[in-house]
């Protein structure tokens, strides 16, 4: 018997994607045979530990002709070693990794993973204030890691947006961190790798982390420079935002890999075994196959010519995205984007939160989210600013115009918000309008369809 209730909401879901342009910078839309590889058989198997990590260096079929050391808990693992060291080989192929754990279920597991391997409880954090970008797990009181380790946090700079990288090495000296964290969920610069590393190298036994979760996509398709190249130990980064694979987490690091069997030294050179052993048995159970298997045809598909224009084309087209909203009288954190991501201070350019646009825009199947800007007044469910991006659309192939069009709808949407707000007129007085509005989105959304679905 069928399930109808779930595969409604399904086909649902299928036509909500469809009419509606996706502008949410952490999401994006996979490809077919990601799908596929999600909802395989692979899903069945319990693999726990890990397939073997010799002879990883080279093609896909020299990977595939090693046969694998067998380091598993459950037998049965011909098939998922395999696919488990062919997702290894082509992440370190991508980020230039000497090891790459696909095991975290998502994001927040690996950055957890990532603490627990170099830290003891009380030991300190520096990471970027979640006020001004950073992300929940670099040190939120509401998180588990924030309860065990010390999280002090640097900012940026009001004017330009950017890094405070004075502050953050003066922070650094002061509190001597066994952690260095450079990430963020919204923040739009390209960040001076090179500077940190040169803090990081006045600190004993510092581990520098690069939590790329957003714009890992970008780094893999050569559009930002990849941290793990200019000298940081660790890289952390979901699956699922600019690279387009499945919900997931992914650890590359720098260093000698070892047996996850043998307890390594607590050192820098080390850090790939210590991670290892974090993620299993340290803070999770068995991999998820499925995802496993469905990272790595996204991480196959990100070593093609065609992802290297993609991740191009997202970044051009945020910009075009962010020149034209900027024309339109939104006022852009940092004064635009070099990345994929737009925060935009709705306060200041419009008197009205960010909320409120949000759920303007949802009425039209115009996706994106209100967000907090660096050092908001306002509460963090009506923040001042809104967020958006320009991977999942570009990923339906959308370009220039289809940016210069949706800013354009964002202007008329904003004025819009406006006058409901100041009282001058009602919603429903705008009715008619905003009808044709979904209904131009509505078909922009049908000559770029969603691929996979
Ligand atoms: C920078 C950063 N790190 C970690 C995460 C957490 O990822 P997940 O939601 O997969 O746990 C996110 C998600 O938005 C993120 O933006």
């Amino acid at each position: 018997m069928k399930d109808n209730k779930i595969f409604d909401l399904i086909e649902a879901e299928k036509q909500r994607q469809s009419e509606g342009l996706e502008l949410i910078p952490s999401e994006n839309y996979v490809s077919r045979e990601v799908l596929d590889a999600m909802g395989s058989v692979f899903t069945n198997k319990y693999s726990e530990g890990y397939p073997g990590f010799e002879h990883l260096d080279g093609s896909d079929d020299e990977v595939l002709s090693v046969e694998p050391a067998n380091h598993r808990y459950y037998g049965g693992q011909q098939n998922t070693d395999k696919v488990e060291r062919l997702a290894i080989a082509r992440a370190r192929r991508l980020f230039h990794a000497d090891h790459a754990n696909v095991q975290p279920h998502s994001g927040a597991q690996a950055n957890n993973a990532v603490y627990n391997a170099w830290l003891k409880p009380g030991d300190t954090v520096l990471g970027m204030n979640l006020g001004h970008g950073g992300h929940l797990t670099h040190g939120s009181p509401v998180t588990q890691s924030a309860k065990i380790y010390n999280f002090v946090a640097y900012g940026t700079n009001p004017e330009t947006g950017d890094i405070d990288y004075d502050e953050l090495e003066k922070l650094a000296i002061q509190y001597q961190p066994k952690i260095i964290l450079i990430g963020y969920s919204a923040f739009s610069k390209i960040p001076d790798f090179d500077r940190v590393v040169k803090i990081g190298q006045k600190i004993p036994d510092c581990l520098l982390m690069a939590d790329m979760a957003h714009v890992a996509g970008l780094i893999a398709g050569g559009a930002h420079p990849n941290p793990l190249d200019h000298g940081f130990h660790v890289m952390t980064t979901t699956t699922h935002k600019t690279l387009r694979g499945p919900r997931g987490g992914l650890i590359l690091s720098r260093g000698t890999v070892g047996s996850p069997l043998k307890k390594p030294e607590h050192t820098l050179e080390n850090i790939p075994t210590l991670i290892d052993r974090s993620v299993f048995p340290g803070t999770q159970g068995g991999p998820l196959m499925h995802i496993i298997a469905a990272k790595a045809v996204a991480f196959y598909e990100a070593e093609q010519v065609s992802f290297q224009n993609y991740a191009h084309d997202i970044v051009s087209n945020a910009k075009v995205l962010a020149d034209t909203l900027t024309t339109h009288g939104f006022k852009i954190v940092g004064g635009g984007t070099e990345n994929h991501l737009i925060l935009i201070d709705m306060m200041s350019s419009f008197g009205i939160d960010g909320k409120i646009m949000e759920v303007m825009m949802d009425k039209v199947g115009l996706t994106l989210n209100a967000n907090a800007i660096p050092n908001d007044t306002l509460p963090p469910f009506t923040p001042s600013g809104i967020r958006l991006g320009t991977a999942a659309i570009t990923t339906r192939g959308m370009s220039r115009a289809e940016m210069i069009k949706i800013g354009d709808w964002m202007r008329r949407l904003a004025e819009i918000c406006v006058e409901i707000h100041d009282g001058k007129k009602t919603e429903s007085s705008f009715a008619n309008e905003l009808e044709a509005i979904r209904e131009e989105v509505r078909q922009i959304a049908e000559i770029f369809p969603v691929p996979g679905i």
